[in-house]
C-alpha cells in the first residue's frame, strides 16, 4: 500500500489530511468522534470506501468517550455519535453501510465490551475494504491491455479507498501484470481531486499521467488518444445507475459517443439495492466559495448566484461493466446486482 491514508493508532485515529495534498503531507490524530465528523465534512478524509472506514473508526472513538457504566445510557449517546456521521455527507452509502455494521456490533453484556467489540468491527470493516479493493483491482485489471492509455476522474486510489484503491487499484494491478498504461487524469473541479491526488498516487507508482481540464476530455477522445475510462463510484443504485463525482456523467456520455468503454470500479458497499433508481440517490449540493474560489483565492464576482452539486448519475446504458470484488457485472444490470446481492450480501 502507497499511503495510510486513515490507521487506527493507540487509540486514536490517524488520517492523512487529503485536503493539504500535494504541498503537505500532514497527518492528523483525532482522538475524539466530532474531529472525525469534521474531517469528513471538510472532505480532510474523502472517497466513498475511505469516508465509510473513517465512520467506522470515529463511531468506535464516540463509544470509547462516553463515559457512563449504564449500558442504557451508553446506547443512548452511541445513537448520537451514529447520527453526527450520517448527518456528515450523504451521498456515498459506503457511510451507512459503515453505520449499520457499527449498530449491529454494537452488543454485549457491559458497556467495556461494546466498546471494545466496536474497535474491533471497525478494524474488520477496514481490513475488509483493503482486501476488497485488492480483489477487484485484480479482477478488473483483466480488462486493461497492454499498452492502453486510460482516462479517470476525481480521485479512486489508496487515499480515497483506505485500501489499494478502485479505479487507480485496476490500474496499478495491470501496471504489475506487466501492461504498460498510461493515464489522463481529469482536473475534477472545483476540488481538484484528479490534479491533486491522482496525479500525486499515479506519480508515486510511476505509471505515467498526462493532467487535463475537465473540458479537454471530449477532444483527446475524438483523437483516439484514450482506450477506455475507468472511475470510482459513491453509490450504485439496483439498477446500475451510478453516483460518482460531478463530471462522471459527463464523461460516460462522450466516452459512449466515442465507442469508447467506461467502467466503474467498486467494492459491493458501494451498491445499494434498497433503491430502484440512481435518480433516488441524495446527491450532496456543497458550499459556493468551492466554486467561487480556488485554494482560497477568489476566481468570480463577488455574491455571483453558484450550483455545486458534488455527484451526478451515469444511467446504465453508458457503463459497460462495473467491477466489483466478487465479479465483474454487465448489462442487464437489474439482474447482475440482483443476483450478486441474493448471492453474497
Ligand atoms: O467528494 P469526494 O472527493 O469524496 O468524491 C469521491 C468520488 O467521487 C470518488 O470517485 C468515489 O468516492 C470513488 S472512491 C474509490
Amino acid at each position: 500500500m502507497m499511503v495510510r491514508a486513515i490507521e487506527w493508532l493507540n487509540g486514536k485515529l490517524r488520517i492523512l489530511d487529503q485536503s493539504k495534498l500535494p504541498r503537505e503531507q500532514i497527518f492528523a490524530d483525532l482522538d475524539n468522534y466530532r474531529d472525525v465528523v469534521l474531517a469528513i465534512r471538510e472532505m480532510r478524509v474523502r472517497g466513498a470506501p475511505a469516508i465509510g472506514v473513517a465512520a467506522a473508526y470515529g463511531i468506535a472513538l464516540g463509544a470509547s468517550g462516553i463515559e457512563t457504566a449504564n449500558k442504557d445510557e451508553f446506547l443512548a449517546q452511541l445513537q448520537q455519535v451514529m447520527q453526527a456521521f450520517a448527518a456528515s455527507r450523504p451521498t456515498a452509502v459506503n457511510l451507512f453501510q459503515a453505520i449499520e455494521r457499527m449498530k449491529k456490533a454494537a452488543r454485549g453484556d457491559g458497556v467495556a465490551e461494546i466498546k471494545n467489540s466496536l474497535v474491533n468491527e471497525a478494524k474488520r470493516i477496514h481490513q475488509e475494504e483493503v482486501t476488497a479493493t485488492k480483489q477487484l483491482s485484480q479482477l478488473g485489471a483483466g480488462l486493461i491491455k497492454d499498452g492502453f492509455t486510460l482516462l479517470t476522474h476525481c480521485n479512486a486510489g489508496p487515499l480515497a479507498t483506505a485500501g489499494y484503491g478502485t479505479a487507480l487499484g485496476v490500474i496499478k494491478a495491470a501496471k504489475d501484470q506487466g501492461k504498460r498504461v498510461s493515464v489522463f487524469v481529469t482536473e475534477t473541479r472545483p476540488l481538484l481531486q484528479g490534479a491533486r491526488l491522482t496525479t500525486w498516487e499515479l506519480r508515486q507508482e510511476g505509471i505515467p499521467v498526462t493532467l487535463i481540464t475537465d473540458s479537454m476530455a471530449g477532444y483527446f477522445m475524438q483523437q483516439r488518444k484514450i482506450d477506455c475510462v475507468i472511475v470510482g463510484a459513491d453509490r450504485i443504485a439496483a439498477n446500475g445507475y451510478t453516483a460518482n463525482k460531478i463530471g462522471t456523467y459527463t464523461l460516460a456520455v462522450l466516452a459512449n459517443a466515442h465507442g469508447i468503454p467506461f467502467y466503474v470500479a467498486a467494492p459491493t458497499t458501494t451498491i445499494d439495492l434498497s433503491l430502484t433508481s440512481g435518480y433516488q440517490i441524495p446527491i450532496e449540493e456543497r458550499s459556493p466559495e468551492e466554486v467561487t474560489h480556488i485554494q482560497g483565492v477568489a476566481i468570480a464576482p463577488e455574491g455571483i448566484d453558484v450550483a455545486n452539486p458534488a455527484f451526478d448519475i451515469t444511467p446504465n446504458q453508458y457503463i459497460s461493466a462495473i467491477i466489483t470484488e466478487r465479479g465483474i457485472i454487465r448489462a442487464p444490470y437489474t439482474e447482475g446486482l440482483k443476483e450478486m446481492g441474493s448471492r453474497f450480501l
